[in-house]
């Protein structure tokens, strides 16, 4: 029999919308998880892992709703070993034209103890949860979490019950990002020679990356024989994050010549959706993160931009082209129309629908009459920031501030709360404090400030300001975004940014809060 494990295809498994959104203040609105599987799917992710259904009732219409407008990708839901998990996951998933449950339990004897099994009730566990999902299911993934921790030999009973039990791919994860690529492509290649039924499923890798290596571990299980990668776009994730996608999509595909395995994804999305997840998850991209950071095609020593100029390959081993990213053109400015921008917007890779693109042009014109030239990374910005929606039950309305030399800063703000104007006027220890407290005043609330980040996007004193904002509160984590030419005013609407993301998410405690516990399997 032909190995599972044998072809050159990689399948691209994509968990943003799972393990990506759970990372402390990623949390995603049902619309934003909506765009992004839409822009997965038309990239030519295999396999999407939409959510957690049975986390809440927020998460189950999500993957509910993605599996209906799936047009090529597997949709997997996730599940503990139980079968209520397994149950509500396949009530979300059986709407797609291919459907997968994902059921794992964590196998060392670490996570183990957790739900406090025994070797071999756990391994009863496996046998009778896998079953009951491949009863619901044909396409059914499992997953020992935890398994570069977990004893070879347990770890090999157990894959091969899941596998008797039905399993149709086995995800190998290092959940705490613990092993290292040499390790990592001798443990898959072990497995899949050790054994029995192993070359009849596919084996997966699920990297995270607590020591820096989780696109390595991933492309050295690959060589070990794994035909699936587990990754989310920009690396998202607890934590250090996962594998990135774009990482080992561009690696497979700018080395083919030492790692001769395709994948099926179109790397010329890969700037606009990295752009997209940033914008809606809140986590900004490293300047100098691989493929997809601010610098990654930017030369700017003099040898650098020398050699570049005689010929490109001198410093680029990619094209930026490949990852959908446009060079750079002429600025815009105020007389600048829709199609113009809609044109730079293609041209950078964004692709906008027509209400995006009304919502982006009176955002264009805001800021082209108060900056000449609008660079290609103002526009980048305007995409990025948080965009304000009808149903926020915040507004900011005005805000001035005097401040200087000698004194205090005075802050006037004007809101919307509720529907309701309200005025506060408040004195602060600079203008973005005096700001934030205005805010406070007119809306007390009992958020801690977890982080004020202020990065001006191009050149000049009148260069927009990018501020993001992470709020907490009782656990819930938010974060907020906003840009602007007056830092203060970006400032003050990124924190009523994520004060409106705090309370969106409160006003579903009870529902949406990701406090579910992976000990919780019965
Ligand atoms: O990291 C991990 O082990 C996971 C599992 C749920 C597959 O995300
Ligand atoms: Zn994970």
């Amino acid at each position: 029999m032909t190995s599972a494990n044998a072809s050159d295809r990689v399948y691209i498994f994509d968990t943003t919308l799972r393990d990506g959104e759970q990372s402390p203040g990623a949390t995603m609105t049902h619309e934003e998880k909506l765009e992004i599987a839409e822009l997965l799917d038309d990239m030519g992710v295999d396999i999407i892992e939409a959510g957690f259904p049975i986390a809440s009732e927020g998460d189950f219409n999500a993957v509910s709703e993605i599996a209906k407008r799936s047009k090529n990708a597997v949709i997997c839901g996730l599940a503990r070993a139980n079968a209520k998990d397994i149950d509500r996951c396949f009530e979300a998933v059986k709407h797609a034209a291919q459907p997968r449950i994902h059921t794992f339990i964590g196998t060392s004897e670490l996570h183990r103890a957790i739900p406090n099994l025994t070797m071999d009730e756990m391994a009863e566990r496996i046998h009778d949860t896998v079953t009951h999902a491949r009863n619901l299911c044909d396409n059914v993934q499992w997953s020992p979490m935890d398994a570069t921790r977990t004893e070879w030999d347990y770890l090999c009973r157990v894959i091969e019950i899941a596998i008797k039990a039905g399993a149709t791919t086995i995800n190998v994860p290092d959940t705490v990002g613990y092993t290292a690529p040499m390790e990592s492509a001798d443990l898959i290649k072990r497995l899949i020679e050790t054994v029995p039924g192993a070359d009849e499923v596919i084996f997966a890798t699920h990297c995270h990356n607590d020591l820096g290596m989780a696109t390595a571990n991933a492309l050295a299980a690959v060589a070990g024989g794994a035909r699936q990668i587990e990754c989310t776009i920009n690396g998202l994730g607890e934590r250090a994050g996962n594998t990135a996608l774009e990482e080992v999509v561009m690696a497979l595909k700018t080395r083919h010549d030492i790692m001769p395995w395709t994948t099926g994804v179109d790397t010329t999305k890969i700037m606009n959706i990295s752009r997209r997840v940033a914008a809606v998850s809140g986590f900004a991209v490293q300047f100098n993160k691989a493929i997809v950071g601010k610098n990654a095609f930017a030369h700017e020593s003099g040898i650098h931009q020398d050699g570049m100029l005689k010929n490109r390959e001198n410093f680029e081993i990619m094209r930026p082209e490949d990852v959908g990213l446009a060079g750079t053109s002429l600025p815009l400015g105020k007389h600048s129309g829709r199609a113009a921008l809609r044109d730079k917007l293609e041209h950078l890779g964004f692709e906008v629908g027509d209400n995006q693109l009304k919502d982006v042009f009176v955002r264009f014109k805001d800021l082209a009459d108060r900056k000449k030239e609008v660079f290609d990374d103002d526009i980048v910005a305007l995409m990025r920031v948080g965009e304000t929606a009808e149903s926020d039950r915040l507004k900011l309305i005005t805000l001035r501030v005097v401040c200087g030399t000698g004194g205090p800063a005075d802050a006037t703000l004007v809101m919307m709360v509720d529907g309701e104007e309200k005025t506060a006027i408040e004195k602060g220890d600079g203008p973005v404090d005096a700001a934030f407290k205005a805010i406070r005043k007119v809306y007390p609330n009992t958020a801690h400030l977890e982080l004020y980040q202020v990065n001006a996007v191009t050149e000049g004193t009148d260069a927009q300001a990018t501020v993001s904002v992470r709020l907490e509160e009782d656990g819930n984590i938010a974060t907020g975004q906003s840009a602007d030419t007056d830092t203060v005013v970006a400032s003050a609407k990124a924190y009523i940014h994520a004060l409106n993301r705090l309370l969106t998410r409160r006003s579903k405690t009870g529902e949406d809060t990701k406090e579910i516990s992976y000990k919780d399997q019965s």
